[in-house]
């Protein structure tokens, strides 16, 4: 896959002024989390959730899944399109292992959303466990600390019945009361994040395999078991501290692999076209101010003495460093005008991946210049491409 490091332009042109964007975005908390419709949009009109998964696909090379099953844990299942990809290809290698994946999600739309992806792979691979959780990452192992959500657990089991995805498809489509009271929110007073109202866990595997699967479905209480694969895929916002990343994610996490078990850290990191997009109205905007050095940095600060258990893989960007693309037609960019659909979603993919806030956006759409704007880019480059990068962490075997 191409890589780049495009250096962004640094034309001058501020549209909205530094101060006016603090003020505006300490009126409304940010919340891009919550965006349905760009991400849904972003997830189709790019490459890059299978650009994810193909990395991911990288790492499965080293998993040597030992009995009683392959446990994975997918940090943020969002629509589950990097999940049902990742399992497609685990499947492909594994086909007779059982595998457990637990995914957190925290949006019912994407529980619902996600869920639908997943009927096919109960039919291709009925040795499968899926876990759907809304807990924290510092409770990936589905034991929360906190006593007060233990006793408050939601903890329901599911049986598939039959053999075949139409009647998967309409079992599952029916759980959807269940997940709308599981998956109730509220908005955090402090963050303005939505939390839980109640700590959900929901396990669904088939009713003709539960025999075989019986060792292996989770059951509420202690749990003995650890992670062979964990996918941190755009868990945060970029410009959440590295400390809270490493806190409150990748160290968590890290201490939930098993034995030679390995996570995966996907985020943003910019210095691409759609960086450069971006640049055109807010030329002194750093999208990506916490990159996967200062991130690791601070995962060896949070581990301390328990750092002797984990290997760090710290690439060159060369290597850590992967592109994707907007799907667009060779005709639809070298023509004389682009077509006002892809400029809206080349436009809404820059926004999207840059984390521009709402408010900010407001101004600068208001006199289509932002259309300009990204069709210069688009015929610069011939279309619009992104940069992600990934660090691996794994756990030693003893
Ligand atoms: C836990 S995350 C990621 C979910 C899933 N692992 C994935 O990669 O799509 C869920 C949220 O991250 C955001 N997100 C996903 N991909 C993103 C990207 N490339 N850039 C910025 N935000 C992204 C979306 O708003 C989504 O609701």
């Amino acid at each position: 896959m191409a890589k780049t490091t495009e250096k962004p332009m640094s034309r001058k042109k501020a549209a909205v002024t530094a101060p006016v964007q603090e003020k505006a975005s300490q009126k409304t908390e940010f919340r891009f989390y919550d965006n349905r419709q760009n991400y849904l949009s972003f997830i189709n009109t790019t490459n890059e959730k299978s650009a994810i998964a193909k990395r991911a696909g990288r790492e499965f090379q080293y998993l040597r899944p030992m009995p009683p099953a392959l446990r994975l844990y997918d940090a943020g299942m969002g629509d589950a399109t990097v999940l049902s990809d990742c399992l497609r290809d685990l499947h492909h290698r594994f086909p007779t292992v059982p595998v457990v994946v637990v995914a957190k999600e925290i949006s019912m739309e994407d529980v619902r959303i996600g869920l639908d992806k997943m009927v096919d792979r109960f039919c291709e691979h009925p040795a499968t466990v899926l876990v759907l959780t809304n807990l924290n990452y510092a409770d990936c192992r589905l034991m929360p600390s906190n006593v007060a959500s233990a006793n408050a657990m939601n903890w329901q089991e599911i049986r598939l019945e039959g053999t075949m995805s139409y009647g998967y498809k309409q079992q599952l489509e029916s759980l959807h009361p269940l997940f709308a009271h599981g998956w109730e929110t509220q908005t955090s007073k402090t963050t303005g994040n939505p939390l839980f109202k109640r700590p959900s866990v929901v396990v669904i595997y088939r009713q003709d395999h539960h025999i075989l699967l019986d060792a292996v479905i989770p059951k509420p209480g202690l749990q003995s078991w650890y992670f062979d694969f964990i996918l941190a895929s755009q868990p945060w916002r970029a410009r959440t501290s590295a400390r809270f990343k490493a806190e409150k994610i990748v160290a968590p996490l890290a201490r939930a692999l098993a034995p030679g078990g390995r996570m995966l850290v996907i985020q943003s990191c910019g210095r691409d076209p759609a960086e450069e997009v971006i640049r055109e109205f807010w030329p002194d905007e750093n999208p990506f101010p916490v990159d996967r050095h200062a991130i690791l940095t601070e995962v060896r600060n949070v581990l301390g003495r328990e750092m002797r258990h984990f290997k760090f893989r710290e690439e060159s960007d060369e290597k850590a460093i992967f592109s994707y693309r907007m799907h667009t037609l060779p005709s639809e960019i070298g023509g004389a005008s682009i077509g006002t659909s892809t400029l809206f979603a080349a436009w809404n993919a820059s926004v999207y991946v840059n984390q521009i806030e709402d408010q900010r956006l407001e101004a600068v759409i208001r006199d289509g210049s932002y259309l300009t704007a990204t069709t210069k880019v688009l015929q610069k480059y011939g279309g619009l491409h992104f940069n992600d990068e990934a660090f691996v962490v794994s756990r030693y075997h003893d």
